[in-house]
């Protein structure tokens, strides 16, 4: 075991992180969900407690093996929606906001009182789904001053180059202060316990390219954080 030494340079600094997968309910016993385990956030939420930051942690169905720090405020939320509650309800307090959770883009239009039964749609299903509001989005919109939001995007990308002209893209369109991307796949990026990220900035700027354990990779991006807050 390496022990590391970290800056305390996030000394009661406090810090919100989302993590995890939200899942939509279909009817009382299914739901659309997503891929992702809680790893990567739960690591940035580790990393600022390590460093000295007041942290809490919105986390949304994280794997049973992911288990945040015990130094770390835990809100469980399942869906997006209450995801976004949760988020608006501390990131207001917050000086530094980071949005690792893959939060569901849609959810079901209208959920089922009760399981649906084959016989209610033989031969198919068809689901319609309504667009889930952009939290981050909203977190940008409330920014006081001095306050840091950054956003993540897991992207199927063809190469590095494809990776970081979409991390650009959506960091101005999301007008956040800072957003980490990594690739992802089939079978790429989600059960690993390591990660590659490419962090930049609102105006496109690289700020950082970090490679590693996923708590390698939360330091590397608290690193960006740090330099970020010292303008
Ligand atoms: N996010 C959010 N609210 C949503 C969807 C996403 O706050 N309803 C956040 C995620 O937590 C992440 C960032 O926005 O920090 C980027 O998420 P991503 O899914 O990559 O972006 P989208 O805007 O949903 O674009 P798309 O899925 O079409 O690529
Ligand atoms: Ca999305």
């Amino acid at each position: 075991l390496a022990l590391v030494e970290r800056p305390r340079d996030l000394e009661g600094v406090s810090v919100v992180v989302s993590a995890g997968g939200t899942r939509e309910p279909i009817d009382p016993v299914r739901f659309l969900g997503n891929r992702s385990s809680g790893r990567q956030g739960v690591a940035i939420a580790r990393a600022a407690a390590d460093r000295g930051a007041l942290v809490t942690l919105v986390a949304a169905h994280l794997d049973a093996d992911v288990v945040p720090d015990p130094r770390v405020e835990v809100i469980a939320v399942a869906t997006a929606d209450e995801l976004g509650r949760a988020m608006d309800a501390t990131a207001p307090d917050a000086d530094v906001v980071v949005m690792a959770a893959a939060v569901a883009d849609y959810s079901v239009a209208s959920v089922s009182e009760n399981k649906i039964r084959k016989q209610d749609a033989p031969g198919g299903l068809t689901l319609e789904l309504v667009e889930n509001r952009d939290i981050v989005a909203g977190l940008v919109a409330a920014r006081r001053d001095g306050q840091t939001i950054v956003a993540f995007a897991a992207e199927t990308v063809r190469d590095d180059d494809e990776l970081l002209e979409r991390a650009r893209a959506k960091a101005a369109r999301k007008g956040v202060d800072l957003l980490a991307a990594n690739a992802v796949g089939w079978t790429q990026g989600f059960e690993s316990t390591d990660n590659a990220l490419v962090i930049v900035e609102r105006e496109g700027e690289v700020v950082a390219v970090a490679s590693g354990s996923k708590d390698d990779t939360a330091h590397a991006l608290l690193d960006a954080i740090v330099a970020h807050r010292q303008g």
